[in-house]
């Protein structure tokens, strides 16, 4: 009962009605239609998978959910919110793309896009740091996707280098939108007011969700609020980290790192880029109106010569240095 499927029947199958008469009727993939592969992540209630599809052969990654810890988690809403948030941003190539769902006894599955390079962390770790054209060529891709689903209404809330997969062409894929917060569709001029669908009730929102603590916007430290510029706070965490080999505010435990960013306390290495510098600093702002908006960031210094829009999905990766 908690785990409808709604309306996603895919594929067609021809069949013979009473009279003989070919008809076509839609065949809902399930577990059958795949072959299952290797392991590639693991969650505390779920597991990603490699499948293939047997009809077409076309490869996918599948997120296997178990219901019965979900149950008992109290993670239900979480998996929904990541099913429903998945479901609206399905045209954009740096989203990890929802192509079917089903479910069996004990599991819930979620056929995505394969991003077979992994997390955009572990080449990080295996670097240390990204040279400025790297950095500018994975800041862009993840800069157009956070566009596109601001403007589906949609705030991450837990943008950080491990949810930043990449595919086998070292394209950005986003993924993990199980904390994700849908706003409202009529939005009101400034955009930015949660939902009050039974999701996002307020009173949910004071008690339940913080991201990665490193990557967590002040404003969700003191007011228990995400906006829009809480995905852009940690937009700047990330440009910071590529480019420095660590984010800006680490420290031994959560309460020290929560302190150090309502504090605003970090600092740059000396090798830092100037460009890119001054990008992070206009991004790292604790009041989240001020914070440098999506269209300024495409046009500041640190993006020159980039081609915005479709072109940014056909450049070739570079090399990474
Ligand atoms: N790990 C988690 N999700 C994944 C995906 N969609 N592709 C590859 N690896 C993953």
């Amino acid at each position: 009962e908690e785990w409808k499927d709604k309306g996603a029947a895919v594929g067609v199958k021809q069949e013979m009605d009473a009279n003989g008469k070919p008809v076509l009727r839609a065949v809902k993939k399930g577990v059958k239609d795949f072959n299952f592969g290797r392991t590639l992540g693991e969650g505390s209630y779920s597991t990603v998978l490699a499948a293939t599809d047997r009809q077409t052969l076309r490869e996918y990654a599948i997120k296997v959910l178990d219901k019965r810890h979900i149950i008992k988690e109290k993670k239900v809403k979480y998996v929904n919110i990541e099913k429903d948030t998945l479901n609206r941003l399905t045209e954009h190539p740096g989203i990890v793309r929802l192509y079917y769902t089903f479910q069996d006894e004990r599991s819930l599955y979620f056929v995505l896009d394969l991003a077979s390079g992994g997390e955009l962390l572990g080449f990080l770790k295996k670097m240390g740091t990204f040279d400025e054209e790297c950095t500018r060529y994975y800041g862009a891709q993840i800069l157009d996707a956070i566009d596109y689903m601001h403007q589906r209404g949609i705030i991450h809330r837990d943008l950080k280098p491990e949810n930043v997969l990449l595919d086998d062409q070292m394209h950005v894929k986003i993924t993990d939108f199980g904390t994700a917060k849908i706003l409202r569709p009529q939005q009101p001029p400034n955009g930015d007011i949660a939902s009050d669908d039974p999701l996002e009730t307020g009173r949910d929102r004071a008690e339940s969700f913080v991201g990665t603590a490193e990557y967590v916007s002040p404003e969700l430290l003191t007011d228990k609020n995400a906006c829009k510029a809480s995905d852009l706070w940690a937009f700047g965490c990330i440009i910071y980290q590529l480019l420095s080999g660590r984010p800006p505010f680490k420290a031994g435990n959560e309460y020290q790192t929560f302190q150090k960013i309502v504090n605003l306390e970090y600092s740059f290495p000396d090798s830092f880029p100037e460009a890119a510098r001054d990008l992070v600093e206009r991004l790292l702002v604790l009041d989240p109106a001020k914070r440098l908006p999506i269209e300024h960031i495409k046009n500041h210094a640190f993006f020159d010569g980039v081609q915005w829009g479709k072109g940014l999905w056909k450049v070739k990766a570079p090399r990474l240095k």
